[in-house]
Order: structure tokens, then sequence, then C-alpha cells
């Protein structure tokens, strides 16, 4: 199962180095209706899920389903235009896979982007990730450990980056862009949460909530990545306001796209 997991993210490596993906600064996963920036990489070479191994294909709405290697803000990137969630049924290792394929594509650092629910910030806040709280009952370093990735026992204590989010609140203000900072609280999903859970969530420290992204930081902090998150609120969590459908979610992400691509193209460059 191990030398499963090792051998085939060494061959999707392979593949998408045949295909043209070279040598990776930064690694971009971009979340639901956040995908557009990957439009404006140069010189793209695209590969669509579908065509590379081990990649299940994505089907969630507002998820294009594409790798994207080339430049953006002077930068190297490999940009994941969709990500795999595990409420998808995906296991927490496949959910990964892509964050360490990154990694062995040179990239040593992470650039990471969710739409969430928002507890302390409302809807078209752009909130810093200081840390989270994996609350996906889940994990995806359980097994044997990877030794070529990472050790045993990994450290949290700084998974995103502190150097980073200094960087990214001095770009947010010299470019005039409203920057909050917060814990994200990462569930399994599909539901969204009960005003219970919510009030919970609030209790224990979160200010906002989603369904992805905590999985992918725990495996680029035991490589030893740096990571940049950023969470667009796109709605309230539950109990802060009517209930919520995947549409609405849709459609304020939409609005604060514009906000959001300016924003990550500036710390880019600043990175
Ligand atoms: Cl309210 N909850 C979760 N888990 N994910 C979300 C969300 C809420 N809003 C957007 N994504």
């Amino acid at each position: 199962m191990l030398e499963n997991l090792s051998a085939k993210i060494h061959e999707t490596a392979d593949y998408l180095t045949s295909i043209g993906f070279g040598n990776a600064d930064f690694g971009l996963i971009l979340g639901s209706g956040l995908g557009d920036l990957a439009e404006e990489i140069e010189n793209p070479i695209i590969a669509d899920y579908a065509d590379i191994p081990n990649f299940p294909a994505s089907k969630v709405a507002g998820h294009a389903g594409k790798l994207v290697y080339g430049e953006l803000s002077g930068k190297k990137v490999i940009a994941m235009q969709g990500r795999f969630h595990y409420y998808e049924g995906h296991d927490m290792q496949t959910v990964t896979m892509p964050v360490r394929v990154m990694k062995l594509l040179g990239a040593d650092s992470l650039l990471v982007t969710n739409a969430a629910g928002g507890i302390s910030f409302g809807p078209g806040t752009l909130m810093l990730i200081s840390d989270h709280i994996n609350f996906t009952a889940n994990h995806p370093l359980i097994g044997d450990n990877l030794d070529e990735f990472g050790p045993r026992f990994p450290d949290m204590s700084d998974a995103y980056t502190r150097d980073y989010r200094e960087i990214a609140k001095r770009v947010a203000a010299e470019n005039k862009v409203a920057l909050s900072e917060g814990v994200y609280m990462g569930f399994s999903g599909p539901t969204y949460e009960t005003p219970a859970e919510i009030r919970f969530a609030e209790t224990i420290g979160a200010d906002a909530v989603g369904m992805s992204t905590v999985p992918e930081v725990i495996v680029a902090a035991h490589s030893g990545m740096k990571v940049l998150g950023i969470s667009a609120i796109t709605n309230h969590a539950a109990g802060k306001q009517a209930e919520l459908n995947h549409e609405e979610v849709v459609a304020v992400t939409t609005q604060i796209k514009e906000d959001f691509k300016l924003f990550v193209k500036s710390v880019l460059a600043a990175l």
C-alpha cells in the first residue's frame, strides 16, 4: 500500500515532466469558484485531470479539473484548478496526492485557497489563515510514514508560515485590499454545519469553516513546504444567517473573485 502510494506519486510527477511541466516554485490550489486565476498563467501547459495518471476526475460544479504549469507574477507555478474533496469519497491520500506531486516537481511553497463559511467574518471577506483545526475525523498521514517526504511526527506549530503571513498583510495594505486573519476549521462535509456545530466551532476558536484545505496543508507541512492559506468567505455559517445552498456560495464567490485575483497575484510577486 505504502510503496504503492509513493510509486503513484512518482509516476504522476514523471508523467507531468514528460508533457513539459518543469521545475516549480509554488504549488497553487484554487478553491471553489476561484479557479479563474489559472487562466492568467503565462506560457501554460495544461493537463486535464482525466489525462493525469492516478488523478481521479473532479465532478463538483465550479471545479474545472485542470492542472496548469506556467508563470504567474514572475513565479513558476503548478496550479490546481479545482481540488479533490474528501466528501467526494476520495481517501485522504488521494486528496493530498497533488501536493506531494508539486513537491516532487520542486515546489517548496504552497498557496492554498478555499471558499469558506464565516463565523467571525461576513460574506466578501478575504481571510488569511493563521492556523487550522482538523475536524475531519481523519488524517492524511495515518498509516506508514512516507520517509522520503517527511518525519513520522511532524511539527505543526508554524504550518501557515509566519513570514508569508507578514508579507501577505503588507501586500494587502499596499494594495488597499481588506484582509482579515483567523483560524480555519475543516469539516468533512458534505453537509453544511448545524447551528450547534457552529456554536461549538466558535467556542473552540474557529473563525471560518470549510470542507477542504486542512488535509493538503498537513501534507505540505509534513514535507517542509511553506504555506500561505487564504479563505474567501462566501456566506455566514449556520445560525448566523438563513439556510445555505451551493448556488449562493458560488454567487458570492463570483463577487469577491476580482479582489482575490489581484491579491493573490500581488502576494505571489512579493513572496
Ligand atoms: Cl457554512 N461550511 C462549510 N463546511 N463549508 C463551506 C461553508 C460552510 N460555506 C462555504 N463553504
